[in-house]
């Protein structure tokens, strides 16, 4: 275990083309270690944080940013799965991405239900009831203060990629790859997988910003099974940052989604996905590039 190993590894991902895409596939620490670990480079989550902040790449440094663009009055695109071209390989790997790791225990997920926390997501951010609670709520860093070691109260759904010992996991690592690998071939180099997450029934995403990370998503959504009614559906919901209006995506089976999200304080995305279902949704999140659609037009 050593910051020395981890310095090793980062090199490695800058010389293997293998191990610089299975990188792109890994969206934690947990990942990277064991992804690290099945290279033969060993260190741990205090050298990974070392490694990283010493360690200078060998490559020239990326290009800036092009510079924010003016606002379109628009700010989500949603297409079938089935419609885009260039994700066959997608289509054809979601099934082997959408696992329920048996280390995920649902009995006590359930607990971890609050009605109170679903309810805020039919509040506006802009109201001002929705403030008063959500400060309230950063005051307790998210937690319960009933039960302090419970998770925090606005992830209620799975993050897939903090499951990494169980048996399922090498296939579902080796299906991420192979759709980088694939969605490399449409957006380029820059794709890289933002979070793989699964949402049991009654399970939310609470109102939030993602002001951190700026920049385009790209979520592929899916579910067990069609819903029966589409008036009770799950749902992605958004505030337009310029009419402050309320959009509620209602969704179905195989659906791809891109929302952009921004930094500065009169543009901030908040958004909020709620599964007040039976079903189970899974959704497969991505940073792509600003030029995404033209990237998808240049192949249609
Ligand atoms: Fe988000």
């Amino acid at each position: 275990m050593s910051v020395e190993s981890c310095k090793e590894f980062l090199h490695a991902t800058e010389t293997r083309a293998d191990l610089a895409q299975q990188l792109k596939a890994t969206t934690g620490i947990r990942e990277v270690i064991a992804l690290a670990g099945r290279h033969g480079f060993a260190f741990g989550p205090e050298d990974l944080l070392k490694g990283s902040a010493s360690y200078t790449p060998t490559r020239a440094p990326k290009p800036e940013p092009p510079a924010p663009s003016e606002s379109s009055g628009f700010y989500h695109h949603e297409f079938e799965l089935s419609e885009l071209p260039g994700f066959e390989v997608v289509a054809e790997e979601l099934d082997q991405l959408k696992v329920q790791p048996p280390s995920v225990d649902l009995a006590r997920f359930d607990e971890d239900f609050r009605e109170e926390d679903l309810r805020s997501t039919s509040m506006s951010p802009a109201a001002p009831e929705f403030r008063d609670w959500y400060e309230q709520m950063m005051r307790t860093h998210w937690r319960n203060p009933v039960r302090p070691d419970a998770p925090r109260r606005d992830f209620h759904l799975v993050n897939l990629d903090e499951h990494i010992d169980h048996p399922g996991y090498p296939r579902y690592f080796e299906a991420k790859s192979r759709v980088i690998g694939a969605l490399e071939e449409l957006f380029g180099s820059d794709v890289r997988f933002s979070g793989s997450m699964w949402y049991p029934p009654s399970s939310y995403r609470l109102w939030h910003t993602n002001e951190t990370q700026p920049g385009w998503r790209m979520y592929v959504v899916d579910l067990d099974e069609p819903f029966d009614d589409p008036a009770h559906t799950s749902f992605f919901r958004y505030m337009n940052p310029d009419t402050e209006e309320i959009v509620t995506l209602r969704e179905r089976p195989r659906i791809v989604r891109f929302f952009k999200v921004e930094q500065e304080a009169d543009k901030l995305f908040w958004h909020c996905i709620v599964n007040p279902t039976k079903r189970h949704r899974w959704s497969f999140g991505f940073a792509v590039p600003e030029n995404w659609a033209e990237r998808i037009e240049r192949v249609r």
